[in-house]
C-alpha cells in the first residue's frame, strides 16, 4: 500500500502519522499591544512507535505546541491531525474523548493528588471511562508494575522520591493506553541519575510500541530521543544528523566532542530548568 494519500481509504494505523501539524500558528492576544506570536508555521510529523524530542530554549514556544498537540488549546491558523483526525472538526465532547484516549500527559511537577495513594492517582483517569472498580484497581496495579513501582501502590506522593512520583505520573498517563505519551520537561525537577532512569523508562516504553514526545530545553535530555526537532522563536526545524549537539544553545557550556556519547552511560549534569513555567 502506498504511504501517501491513504488517510481516508482504510489506511492502517501504522500508515497515518499519530501527530501531524501543517503550518500551525499560535498568536496570543492577537491585535493588542501584548500580542505574542508563539508559533510560526510549525510542521511536525510523528509516526507511531517513535521517540521524538522537541528541544528549544525557554520562551521558544514548546509548551504552546504541547498544548495544541494535547488539544488543550486551539491554533490561530494551520491544521492539526491527531491519529488522522482533524482536531478542529471535533466538538467539546469529542475533544475530551481525544484527550483521554489518545494522549497521556507527563509534566515537570508530576501533578499528583497529595491525599491519594499511588494506586488511586493512577486509577483516576479511569473514572471518566466508566471502568468497574475491581478492573480499575487491577489496571492501576499493572500500570504501576510496568513502571517498576508494584511494591509502592499504597504510598502517597509525599512518601515517594521525585523519581518514583514521576513514575506514578507516567503510569497514570498510560492507564487509558493512549498511543502518545507527551512529556513536558519530565526530568526538569529530578537529579541527573534519576532523570536518566526516567529517560530509560521512556526508551523501554518506545520499545513496547508507545510513541513518546519529549519536550525539553536540555540538549543532553533530547539526545536520548531517536529524532529531535529544534524550536527557535516559534519556528520548528528537524535537527539534521542523529545526535547532533550543535544547536546553538548556551545551556551546555561544555559541548560534547563525541556526539555518539548518548550511547554510553556517561552522565553529565542536567542543567536545572530556569523557569517553572516551562
Ligand atoms: N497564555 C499566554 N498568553 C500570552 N503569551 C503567552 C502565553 N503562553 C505563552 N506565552 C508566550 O508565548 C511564548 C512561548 O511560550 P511557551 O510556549 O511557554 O515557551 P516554552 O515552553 O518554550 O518556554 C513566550 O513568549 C510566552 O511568553
Ligand atoms: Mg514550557
Amino acid at each position: 500500500m502506498s504511504r501517501a494519500g491513504s488517510r481516508n481509504t482504510g489506511a492502517t494505523a501504522a500508515d497515518v502519522p499519530v501527530i501531524e501539524t501543517r503550518a500551525l500558528e499560535k498568536i496570543y492576544s492577537e491585535g493588542t499591544e501584548a500580542e505574542v506570536i508563539a508559533l510560526r508555521g510549525v510542521d511536525l510529523r510523528i509516526m507511531r512507535g517513535e521517540f521524538v524530542a522537541i528541544m528549544g530554549p525557554s520562551g521558544s514556544g514548546k509548551s504552546t505546541l504541547m498544548n495544541l498537540i494535547g488539544a488543550l488549546d486551539t491554533p490561530s491558523a494551520g491544521v492539526y491531525l491527531c491519529d488522522g483526525v482533524d482536531v478542529s472538526t471535533l466538538d467539546r465532547e469529542e475533544l475530551a474523548t481525544l484527550r483521554r484516549d489518545k494522549i497521556g500527559f507527563v509534566f515537570q511537577g508530576f501533578n499528583l493528588l497529595p491525599r491519594m495513594s499511588a494506586l488511586d492517582n493512577v486509577a483516576m483517569p479511569l473514572g471518566y471511562a466508566n471502568v468497574p472498580p475491581a478492573e480499575r484497581r487491577e489496571r492501576a496495579q499493572a500500570a504501576l508494575e510496568a513502571v517498576g513501582l508494584g511494591a509502592r501502590t499504597g504510598h502517597r506522593p509525599s512518601e515517594l522520591s521525585g523519581g518514583q512520583q514521576q513514575r506514578v505520573a507516567i503510569a497514570r498517563a498510560l492507564i487509558n493506553r493512549p498511543p502518545v505519551l507527551l512529556a513536558d520537561e519530565p526530568t526538569g525537577a529530578l537529579d541527573t541519575k534519576t532523570g536518566e532512569e526516567i529517560l530509560a523508562l521512556f526508551k523501554r516504553l518506545r520499545d513496547e510500541g508507545h510513541t513518546v514526545v519529549l519536550i525539553t530545553h536540555d540538549p543532553d535530555v533530547a539526545a536520548h530521543a531517536d529524532r529531535t526537532y529544534v524550536m527557535r522563536d516559534g519556528q520548528l526545524d528537524e535537527e539534521s544528523g542523529a545526535g547532533s549537539r550543535d544547536s546553538g544553545f548556551d545551556s551546555n557550556p561544555n559541548p560534547d566532542p563525541n556526539p555518539q556519547s548518548r550511547l554510553s552511560t556517561d552522565a553529565r549534569p542536567v542543567i536545572p530548568n530556569p523557569g517553572s513555567k516551562s
